[in-house]
């Protein structure tokens, strides 16, 4: 498959697309709007993560794609995962994983969400306060409960470090208290930002870490595993002026490589290592097929005259995150050699955030493209079904389709 060119003005960098054939054959072939999950590729990419990162339990934050094929695939592969709520508990056991490969991964639930999750069989929870952890004593007695940390979230899309976690002295504290309480003490997390595109990033996380190991072995408290988060980034993304992000992902996977060798030399006690990912899992290996409303051109309160490219598909049916990125798009059935212009990217709704990179940064857009014509929306698994609205403007949300490679096809 080639792809068009890319870019406003100035030719870019050529990056081979994260387009697999079962994703091309499927998106060729849609009659209609739909989101695509190439489960092949899910599998690969988890089968890589491991690779890299030997031993690690990979488990998979639901929230970036709950879609049960996906999940389903996942846990058949060993995956557990990391759920946020009563309702992802249930729907990561009914994908088929045992309740002991699942922990509550949010910080923020009520007495209610507790007790439901013990009754669903889950023991492992994160906390960061002593208000929670008193509350995981009262409601789901006796399990573990992981502390997590606070980051900077520097390096990161979105830092995620303003409401969650706690400083390393308090995390000491919550532990303690769980300790006597009647709960393990088992763990410490950390969330470094979602996309996280540095090595120092995961860097400052680990020295943090390193240093809350310390301290809470001088008060005895000796956890059994470290819970690295998510925040490792897709590959396929690009800013919000159109150039690719690239992530260092070698770097990042050197730094935690040398980083849990670090950590494991700090404690008197084997130290296991659990990973979140989200995005890294699926970003990749998920594409939307939507299709052009209008191709427009009207004169702008500034004077100038632009182009806007309407889409059936936008920042509430699947493309939420567009307020820090943008997604490679291609138009199928017409060539680099044709003309294009500088279009801004916009979705179907009333809103006008609704638009890519805030309305600002135009893309190039074949001039002859026609109301009704496909549009390919790539590196758009993550967060994409998950983030979408029920029908505003009474736009539905996106049909999802999975498909396969060379085993056979859903
Ligand atoms: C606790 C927790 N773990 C993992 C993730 C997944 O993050 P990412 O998609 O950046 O890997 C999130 C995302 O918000 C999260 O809140």
């Amino acid at each position: 498959m080639r792809l068009p060119p890319r870019g406003r003005d100035k030719p870019r960098r050529a990056r081979s697309g994260p387009l697999s054939e079962p994703l091309v054959t499927s998106l060729t072939t849609a009659a209609s709007d739909r989101i695509i999950y190439d489960l092949t590729g899910i599998e690969h990419q988890y089968d890589a993560l491991l690779g890299e990162l030997p031993g690690t339990h990979i488990r998979f934050a639901l929230k970036a794609c709950p879609v049960d094929e996906v999940l389903h695939t996942l846990a058949a592969r060993g995956a557990g995962f990391d759920a946020a709520s009563p309702a992802e508990i249930t729907q990561a056991l009914h994908a088929g994983a045992q309740p002991n490969h699942i922990h509550y991964g949010n910080t923020v639930k009520s007495d209610h969400d507790i007790a439901e999750a013990h009754r669903l069989g889950v023991r492992t929870f994160a906390t960061d306060s002593v208000e929670d952890v008193t509350a995981v004593a009262a409601h789901a007695p006796g399990t573990r409960v992981f502390c997590r940390l606070a980051t900077g979230g520097d390096g990161a899309l979105w830092g995620l470090n303003r409401k969650f976690g706690c400083a390393p002295d308090d995390a000491v504290r919550v532990l303690a208290t769980a300790r006597a309480a009647g709960l393990t003490p088992a763990g410490l997390s950390v969330h470094v930002g979602s996309q996280q595109m540095t090595g120092e990033g995961w860097q400052q996380a680990l020295d943090t870490l390193a240093g809350t190991l310390t301290a809470l072995a001088g008060r005895g408290i000796v956890p059994d595993h470290v819970n690295l988060g998510g925040g490792l980034p897709a590959l396929g993304y690009q800013d919000r002026q159109g150039n690719p992000l690239d992530p260092p992902l070698d770097k990042i996977f050197t730094v935690l490589r040398e980083g849990m060798d670090r950590l494991r030399g700090l404690t008197s006690a084997p130290l296991a290592f659990v990973m979140e990912p989200g995005r890294h899992l699926v970003a990749d290996h998920g594409a939307v097929r939507a299709h052009v409303s209008r191709l427009t051109r009207r004169r702008q309160p500034d004077g100038t005259e632009a182009h806007w490219l309407y889409l059936s598909c936008g920042k509430f049916n699947g493309l939420y995150e567009m307020d820090q990125l943008t997604h490679r798009m291609v138009f199928p059935g017409h060539r680099g050699s044709e003309e294009y212009v500088s279009a801004i990217v916009a979705g179907p709704t009333c809103d006008s955030d609704d638009a890519w990179g805030e309305g600002r940064y135009p893309v190039r857009v074949p001039r002859s493209v026609r109301s009704g014509d496909p549009v390919w929306i790539l590196s758009a698994g993550a967060y994409a079904t998950s983030y979408t609205t029920q029908g505003f403007n009474g736009i539905r949300p996106l049909p999802c389709v999975c498909v396969r490679g060379q085993e056979g096809r859903h």
